[in-house]
């Protein structure tokens, strides 16, 4: 078979996935949005296009009355939300209903680890779950849209925005995207679904030069469809029914006026039918970023590249009826804008059902089922990074645990950077996790420092209480307002004089064990070598001090495995493992080789890392057949035993590389993972399929190919372990 041939027979199966799955619309849709067109002024229509923050506005309501205002978000209430929607329904001109947005991104009120921390539980069906909940109530308390999944690939952390995302690799990140719009969504946008989800931020975001937020992203179109777009991909096969246009400008077209990933790409190739909005005054920012004169220009800009709604902005309501009327803008691009979001609205059944909270209860805000999830979340989502001596699990007989750090007693770090509705008064610090399991034990707690500030008085307090019990828990990390938006860093290590407090507890002598809470993998060399525990717990919402205690004494063994590498040293970023081989790997004998002088190239924690109470065994690898064609698709199966003395779940990881091929290949690929629970002694068989759609490429013409040659292929429990196997894929 030709290249060309394999490649088309590839893009043919990726095409029908996606056309099958943006059905959200129907002859009768189509339909209804013409007749609902032909009754709208041009100013009606403009209004649409229009979406305003309810606090940010003077008078909301009467830019509903005046038919100004397509969407709104941020609306505080419900009982806010009904009454623009009556004002919209009875008093717009067009009588057509808002659509009411929020940053719903990981929990509503009942808040869940951050998408970054859920991405490290690798279960999708978990997943998928917790944005059920999260749309269930939302939707209860006023809101049709939510601005998620966000599915920015993150390979650099000092972007404070990787807490928002899946981490650094797009296999793992697909798969979350498409867990997540399936719990937003359902499985097709109807009036059954909870809420419209809203994949962004399209496209580049999380490239951000420096990791310094809102910064000018630079790649190789390989880089972008290889790496960048494939979570945007999996969302709208999943049938996500917007998105979002990101802040950054990318290879010197801004995101919002990009008319090769939001028309060329999103429209033509992927077959997308929602709409897209843009992010918060991202049009009007095209003057800043130099593409645009005046406000004019920008919507000029955005309308055509293919953002259909403006928020925050305020370019197409104030400019948008104009240019049409001047003739520089055709009134078709402003229909086809404006049909793409009443494809939406109508899809979503918001005609039918206007009022958000129609069928659903409020009573479950918070309720006890939403609250096991949350904790089943938090549990599955923290990592074991160090257990040396296999001092965790920690017994409950001790008598004196001393629980040390400015992080130790805090319920605000938990909540991370997207709290939502959530209120520091839900959460459980992990102090009050530890008093819960331990009702007996004294607890001796000292903070020792702040977060951030260069106070070492605490010092001594923590110190001493550190000596006098049989085991130290420090707690420190980050605030949560240092990830997420403008939540960048030029430091990785733990701020202000957290890392000098570790080192004095630890060099009490009393067993340390570190629990960092962070919004993204942090660089702490010294901890990773000297202290005798390591449990990243990120940011796990409302029940992370009960999953902490969970986890530190035995009731929950970790599985959680990293969605992102660790760095020794912020010097080494960008590191993440699926790098190229380069002509001259590193080595650290040989000075000539991709290395640094002065530090490892290794990272401190790979990509997949995590350990467990327990210990697995990998064996019988095999792959069948040993040689296929273009076509064809390989099996790939392994046995996972549980040798050690607990029940466990292991994330296996299946790894590939294609080591000779016409361009530079990644070392190693993520492009299977499963999630296996499995009792002391019990061994069980895993499979995997790989096919075109594993294998393939980009190749230079950016089709996507499978080339003949050797495979390899690694099945194991991180991106640097495994079993190796090969087979061969022949014309
Ligand atoms: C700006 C952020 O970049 C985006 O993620 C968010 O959805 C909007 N603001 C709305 O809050």
């Amino acid at each position: 078979m030709s290249r060309r041939f394999a490649a088309f027979v590839v893009t043919g199966l990726i095409w029908c996935a996606s056309a099958l799955a943006q059905q959200f619309t129907s002859p009768e849709i189509e339909q209804r949005i013409d007749q609902i067109l032909t009754g709208l002024t041009l100013e009606q229509k403009v209004g649409q296009l229009v979406q305003v923050s309810y606090r940010n506005v003077r008078n909301p309501e009467q830019l509903v009355r005046e038919g100004r205002v397509g969407s709104f978000l941020n609306v505080p209430d419900l009982a806010t939300a009904r009454k623009l929607q009556e004002i919209a329904l009875r008093e717009s001109p067009s009588r057509i209903p808002l659509i009411f947005g929020l940053d719903v991104i990981h929990g509503y009120r009942t808040i869940f680890p951050i998408p970054l921390a859920e991405a490290a539980t690798w279960d999708t069906a978990l997943v998928r779950r917790d944005a059920r909940i999260a749309a269930i109530e939302a939707r209860a308390d006023g809101v049709h849209w939510t601005f998620a999944p966000m599915v920015d690939i993150a390979r650099d952390p000092r972007w404070g925005r990787i807490a928002e995302g899946s981490g650094e690799d797009p296999f793992l990140g697909s798969a979350m995207a498409r867990a997540r719009v399936l719990g937003f969504q359902g499985r097709r946008l109807s009036a059954a679904s909870p809420l419209v989800a809203c994949a962004k931020h399209y496209v580049g975001y999380g490239a951000a030069l420096g990791g310094r937020d809102y910064n000018t992203a630079d790649m190789s179109e390989w880089t972008l469809r290889t790496i960048y777009l494939p979570p945007f991909k999996a969302a709208v096969d999943a049938g996500v029914a917007t998105l979002m246009s990101a802040f950054n400008d990318l290879n010197g077209t801004p995101a919002s006026a990009n008319r090769f990933t939001l028309t060329e790409i999103l429209r033509h190739e992927w077959g997308f039918q929602g709409f897209v909005v843009s992010d918060w005054n991202a049009i009007t920012e095209l003057i800043n970023h130099g593409v645009a004169g005046d406000t004019a220009e920008a919507a000029v800009k955005a309308i055509t590249a293919g953002v259909d709604m403006d928020m925050m902005g305020f370019a197409y309501a104030k400019k948008l009826v104009g240019l049409v009327r001047e003739g520089k803008v055709s009134e078709a691009v402003v229909d086809n804008a404006l049909r793409r979001v009443l494809r939406v609205k109508l899809a979503a059944g918001l005609f039918e059902h206007p009022f958000p909270d129609e069928g659903y209860d409020r009573g479950l805000i918070l309720s006890p089922p939403h609250l096991q999830a949350a904790l089943r979340a938090a549990r599955e989502a923290i990592v074991l990074l160090k257990n040396e001596g296999g001092l965790l699990p920690l017994s409950r007989d001790l008598k004196r645990v001393a629980v040390i750090g400015p992080l130790a007693d805090d319920r605000d770090a938990p909540l991370g950077s997207w709290a939502c509705r959530g209120r520091p008064k839900d959460v459980i610090s992990v102090l009050q996790g530890l008093r819960e399991k331990l009702p007996e034990a004294t607890i001796l707690h000292a903070a020792g420092c702040g977060v951030d500030d260069a106070d070492t008085s605490g010092f001594a307090e923590a110190v001493r209480k550190s000596r006098q019990a049989d085991v130290a828990i420090l707690v420190v990390g980050e605030t949560r307002r240092m990830s997420g938006e403008g939540g960048s860093r030029a430091y990785l290590g733990l701020p202000g004089v957290q890392c000098q407090l570790v080192k004095r507890v630890v060099s009490t002598g009393t067993p340390t064990v570190v629990v960092l809470i962070s919004g993204r993998p942090l660089a702490i060399p010294w901890i990773a070598e000297h202290a005798q525990a390591v449990v990243e717990s990120w940011q796990l919402g409302i029940q992370h001090g009960r999953a902490v205690a969970d986890v530190l004494f035995g009731d929950v063994n970790p599985s959680g495995k990293l969605p992102v590498t660790f760095p020794r040293t912020v010097g080494q970023v960008p590191i993440f493992y699926n790098h190229m081989n380069t002509g001259r790997p590193p080595n650290p004998k040989v000075r000539t080789t991709s290395r640094y002088v002065d530090a490892p190239s290794s990272p401190q924690f790979p990509f997949g890392f995590g350990l467990s109470y327990t210990t697995f065994a990998y064996s019988g690898l095999k792959i069948e057949p040993g040689e296929i064609g273009p076509a064809g698709v390989v099996s790939v199966s392994v046995t996972v035993k549980n040798t050690g003395s607990r029940a466990g779940d292991e994330i296996v990881q299946l790894y590939i590389r294609d080591p000779v091929a016409s361009l530079t290949r990644p070392v190693r690929e993520l492009k299977g993972f499963a999630r296996v629970h499995l009792e002391p002694g019990q061994s069980r068989r895993v499979s995997f399929r790989l096919g075109p759609q594993e294998l393939g490429l980009y190749n230079r013409h950016m089709e996507w190919v499978v080339e003949p040659g050797r495979f390899e292929v690694w099945v194991g429990p991180n991106s640097v372990e495994g079993l190796h196997g090969e087979f061969r894929v022949v014309r």
